[in-house]
């Protein structure tokens, strides 16, 4: 699960503003196409251009920033890494999470993250982060205050709050922002991810072309197969705990996420000083404290986090029901319980 560094195709990211028409009307042909790019060549302005004008600016220093938490300047002076606790892939994935767009189901998320062999975190995927026009949704709110005001329609201040305030780290300059916003359009969503039917892609052909004169219906479409934001509504634990017993628990699908979540951070401890594993001293552990109201109980720490302490800045973010469902809390419950 440990994401490697790898060279990935960035030629992709300078692909010409004007989109070819695509070999085929199949789906396939439309894998390398950017929805993003792909609405700007219908003339859609609602998009986050990166501001050449910037010096220093490259997606490939994005993309190391983002997965190593290191960057280099142009003149070579490598940079303080950005934070001590985290790196952007302690919490965000950069790949599809979810074959439905037009939903956050923690459920299906779940599937799909597991068959792919992705970690299931508290932070939603940066894959398609371009296409979003909203930022820390809903209740995000409650947590950053007036935080969120600069950065729910602002992409750029969307990451420099999260630089600091999730990853607890330095605050970033304009030119490792806006290259952490050029690696950002490298992963954006694709066509083919939209699963638009034979006489949708059919007519978005025909816009390309420019055979169609009114665009507008098409860029509704597009719009339409995909979240423009992700959805954050927050549990209290307490409401939580009550279901139990009133409600079974799934056991297998808690082990899913105690390994994919749990352990994507507590593991040897990777991201934390707190060390989890599959043994059963780790799982009783859990157990012995899961009726209790501090930040051993799975209840507090899934929809409260854990607060840093004095002198230790790193904390555990909480899990809005998007991320973590009552129903998936209770089947963490119930591997906990069996295996403790
Ligand atoms: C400790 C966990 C954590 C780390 C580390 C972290 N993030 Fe986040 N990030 C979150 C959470 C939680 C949210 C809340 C919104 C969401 O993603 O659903 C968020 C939101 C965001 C958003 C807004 C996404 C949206 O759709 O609302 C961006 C952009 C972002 N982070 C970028 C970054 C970048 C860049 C880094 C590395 C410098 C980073 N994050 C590191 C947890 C983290
Ligand atoms: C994104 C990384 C991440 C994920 C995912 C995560 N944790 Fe944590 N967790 C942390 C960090 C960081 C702390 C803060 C304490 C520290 O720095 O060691 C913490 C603290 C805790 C604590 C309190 C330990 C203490 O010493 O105060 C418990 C218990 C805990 N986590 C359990 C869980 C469980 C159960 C899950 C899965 C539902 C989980 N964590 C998922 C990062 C994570």
């Amino acid at each position: 699960m440990r994401s490697s560094i790898i060279v990935i195709p960035f030629l992709l990211f300078f692909l010409p503003n004007v989109i070819d028409k695509p070999a085929a009307d199949t789906e396939k042909a439309w894998e390398k196409y950017s929805v993003s790019k792909v609405l700007k060549a219908l003339g859609d302005d609602s998009y986050w251009e990166i501001d050449e004008s910037i010096k220093g600016v490259s997606a490939q220093k994005g993309y190391e920033l983002f997965h190593t938490g290191f960057i280099t300047s142009e003149r070579g002076t490598k940079k303080r890494k950005q934070s001590k606790h985290f790196v952007c892939t302690s919490c965000h994935n950069v790949v599809k999470e979810e074959l439905d767009l037009t939903k956050a189901d923690p459920e299906k998320r779940l599937e799909y993250t597991y068959a792919n062999d992705l970690p299931f975190l508290q932070g939603t995927t940066m894959y398609g982060a371009v296409s979003r026009r909203l930022f820390y949704n809903d209740d995000y709110e409650k947590k950053y205050g007036d935080l969120v005001f600069a950065a729910r329609e602002n992409i750029r201040e969307a990451i420099q709050l999260c630089a600091v305030e999730c990853a607890q780290g330095r605050k970033l300059a304009d030119w490792e922002i806006e290259s952490l916003l050029a690696y950002l359009w490298t992963i954006d969503l694709k066509i083919s991810d939209l699963q638009l039917s034979s006489d949708e892609l059919t007519s978005l052909q025909a816009s390309l072309d420019g055979e169609i004169t009114d665009n507008g219906p098409i860029i509704e479409t597009i719009k339409s197969k995909y979240l423009d934001g992700s959805p954050a509504h927050f549990s209290d634990p307490n409401i939580d705990r009550a279901l139990y017993g009133m409600q079974a628990g799934n056991a297998d699908n808690g082990q899913k996420i105690y390994e994919s979540s749990c352990l994507h951070c507590h593991k040897n401890q990777r991201y934390s000083y707190f060390n989890l594993d599959t043994t059963q001293m780790s799982l009783r552990y859990l157990k012995n404290r899961i009726n209790k109201y501090n930040d051993f109980s799975i209840y507090q720490v899934v929809r409260y986090g854990v607060h840093s302490i004095p002198g230790r800045k790193s904390y555990m973010p909480h899990y809005p029901l998007e991320k973590m469902s009552q129903q998936q809390l209770l089947d963490l419950r119930a591997y906990i319980e069996q295996k403790g």
